[in-house]
């Protein structure tokens, strides 16, 4: 019989542990083992990108990784970024600009955003766009989206992107 494991492991800066069998993905140990049901889990097969987290700083799909792999590591999920009721400002121009409908996506889309924005040092309206075809919506038609990454990367950078794809 295969035995569990138990695992450790900072959560939007809190630590946690729990036990997961060696074969359990990281997405359902969020979401069964810790109950944080705010990362989604679509295709299962890294396909959608609705259980992208951010793993050591990197996006990383939950689906795509065993839970004992995250042994040690810091997580942020989208539970992490606001700060009580106040939303993080990627959520507010979501918001804003409409980037959702069902908000199946949203999670996944969201900690995408943040990685292509905050680990790149700029980015034109083309690197927005082939960045954020790594989640898939099937509601939106991504203008919305697009927009929303859009101004918070000229938030983040202080600057207009070059090459965007709309005017407001
Ligand atoms: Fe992980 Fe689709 S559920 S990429
Ligand atoms: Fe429904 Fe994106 S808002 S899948």
């Amino acid at each position: 019989m295969t035995s569990r494991r138990r695992i450790s492991f900072t959560l939007n800066g809190e630590l946690q542990e729990g036990e997961a069998l060696p074969r359990m993905l990281l997405v359902d140990f969020l979401r069964d083992v810790l109950g944080k049901t705010g990362t989604h889990v679509g295709c299962e097969h890294g396909v959608c990108g609705a259980c992208t987290v951010i793993v050591d700083g990197m996006a990383t799909r939950s689906c795509l990784m065993f839970a004992v792999q995250a042994e040690g590591a810091e997580i942020l999920t989208v539970e992490g970024l606001a700060e009580g009721e106040t939303l993080h400002p990627l959520q507010k121009l979501f918001s804003e600009y409409r980037a959702l409908q069902c908000g199946f996506c949203t999670p996944g889309m969201i900690m995408t955003a943040i990685d292509l924005v905050e680990n790149n040092q700029s980015l034109t309206g083309d690197d927005i766009k082939i960045g954020m075809s790594a989640a898939l919506c099937r509601c939106t038609g991504y203008e919305g989206i697009i927009k929303a990454v859009t101004s918070y990367a000229e938030l983040v950078y202080e600057k207009t992107i070059t090459g965007k794809a709309h005017d407001g």
